[in-house]
């Protein structure tokens, strides 16, 4: 039986015969002896010394089955345990040219993606993300809230015809779904509070690195809610997810050189910042906006919030923030105006810490139908595409709201890692489709 590299670095095998199997990650052949570190399917890595004569086919990323005895070895790399080999199998002589070194350019390493996914900061990150994933679904499942699955393939844009990717549907044409929310409020009239984890598709034109066309996104939708009880569900979530990381994936936290002093102190509340305060401190500080036609002037009230304005509300705090309360005009059709102020919505997004801006967006939705089919006229879209999105108000409508949040984009402030594509393991984006 061959065992795991993690197990084996331990006082208790010291001496013990084992046997491993994985991957040539780094290799080193000298006259008489070779030093192969080799990297299990797990990625924990230890140094075997073979005798030459059995490893002088080897290459990097040869898979190997070793079996020696274990010892300790201050001198031995990671960890100061070594295999002093015995035998060795070889299953596979990994071509000579394998294309993953140490100095290739970002294009490269993209392109052969398939490939660097075996990189110990690519394993270290895949890590991170799938407890980032397990987390948000525990802490749902915890909380009592169901999870339903929504269609990827839709009729109707949710956030805006621009980033629609169209798609032929048989003799028709269908949309890829931009976001679940439609579908999460169809559920909560029978399910109550209900989440989704779903891939969402943008046509993002824009080269940023924190857009993807490809995301996963995390949603949520309840009845019967206030804006603050929103805001409350997920400054819990995003500090259990958060918490409970810096604790349960510190090694690969340590090996990306994230240091976690500042995700420890995230707890609820968060400032819940107006978004009128949140211009004026721009304002203050001399923030441009980009017209449409390329010149520039200073932000003013009315005017969402960009990337750059994030950054600088952002860039100095150590925890996240909601802006609260964003025109109406800058958001979808679907946001609840505030009763009491005009023009503005009863929305929210979640700002992460030092720079990295928005991970989540939600509020409360509208439920009146006649400001609704106003809405959507106004917006340019099809009201017959929301004709059952629209039932919702006409048969027992009730406040309700939810949000969504970019797994991607929470997990490029938990990794610190500059591009949301190295979040992903294959990504998508204007420019890349493949792997
Ligand atoms: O802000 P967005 O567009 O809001 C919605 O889709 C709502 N319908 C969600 C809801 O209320 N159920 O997207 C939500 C989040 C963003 O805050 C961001 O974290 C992420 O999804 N996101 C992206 N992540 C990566 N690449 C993109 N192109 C993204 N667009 C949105
Ligand atoms: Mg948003």
């Amino acid at each position: 039986m061959s065992l795991r590299v993690h197990k084996i670095k331990s006082q208790e095998f010291v001496g013990k015969e084992v046997t491993i199997r994985g991957w040539v990650h780094r290799l080193r052949k000298q006259k008489e002896n070779s030093f192969i570190l080799v990297r299990d399917d797990r990625g924990g890595v230890i140094q075997c010394v073979l005798p030459t004569e059995k490893a002088s086919s080897l290459t990097v990323e040869s898979s190997v089955e070793i079996t020696g005895s274990v010892s300790q070895d201050s001198r031995a790399p990671e960890g100061g345990f070594e295999i002093k080999g015995k035998d060795i199998k070889i299953y596979n002589v990994a071509g000579a040219d394998y294309p993953i070194g140490e100095f290739q350019s970002d294009e490269l390493l993209l392109d052969k993606r398939h490939l660097t996914l075996r990189t110990r900061r690519m394993i270290a990150i895949a890590k991170i993300r799938a407890t980032v994933l397990d987390l948000g679904r525990r802490w749902f499942i915890d909380n009592g809230w169901i999870e339903v699955t929504a269609p990827t393939i839709v009729k109707g844009a949710v956030e805006g015809g621009s980033t629609l990717f169209k798609l032929k549907y048989f003799d028709d044409e269908a949309y890829l779904s931009q976001s679940a929310q439609l579908y999460l409020e169809a559920m909560i009239f029978s399910l109550g509070p209900v989440w989704s984890l779903t891939p969402s598709f943008r046509a993002e034109k824009s080269r940023t690195v924190r857009h993807l066309a490809e995301f996963s996104h995390l949603e949520a939708e309840a009845p019967w809610v206030t804006l603050e009880d929103i805001l409350k569900v997920q400054e819990q979530l995003v500090s259990y997810v958060i918490r409970t990381i810096v604790r349960d994936r510190a090694e690969e936290l340590a090996y990306l050189k994230r240091d976690v002093s500042d995700l420890k102190q995230v707890e609820p509340p968060f400032e819940r910042m107006p978004y009128e305060k949140a211009i004026d401190i721009l304002r203050s500080r001399g923030v441009m906006v980009i017209e449409e036609y390329g010149s520039s002037r200073e932000i003013r009230s009315g005017d969402d919030l960009s990337i750059d304005s994030e950054r600088e509300l952002t860039k100095d705090a150590e925890r996240p923030m909601f802006v609260v309360g964003y025109p109406m005009a800058v958001k979808p059709f679907y946001v609840k105006e505030d009763g009491e102020r005009k023009g503005v919505g009863l929305a929210a997004d979640m700002l992460a810490p030092r720079g990295f801006g928005e991970i989540t967006s939600g509020g409360l939705r509208e439920d009146n139908i006649v400001s609704m089919t106003e809405r959507i006229k106004s917006e340019g879209l099809n009201p017959a595409a929301y004709d059952w999105y629209l039932d919702l108000r006409r048969y027992g409508s009730v406040p309700h709201g939810g949000f969504g949040l970019g797994i991607e984009r929470l997990l490029r402030w938990i990794t610190n890692v500059e591009d949301i594509k190295d979040t992903v393991l294959f990504p998508r984006t204007m420019s890349r489709v493949a792997p």
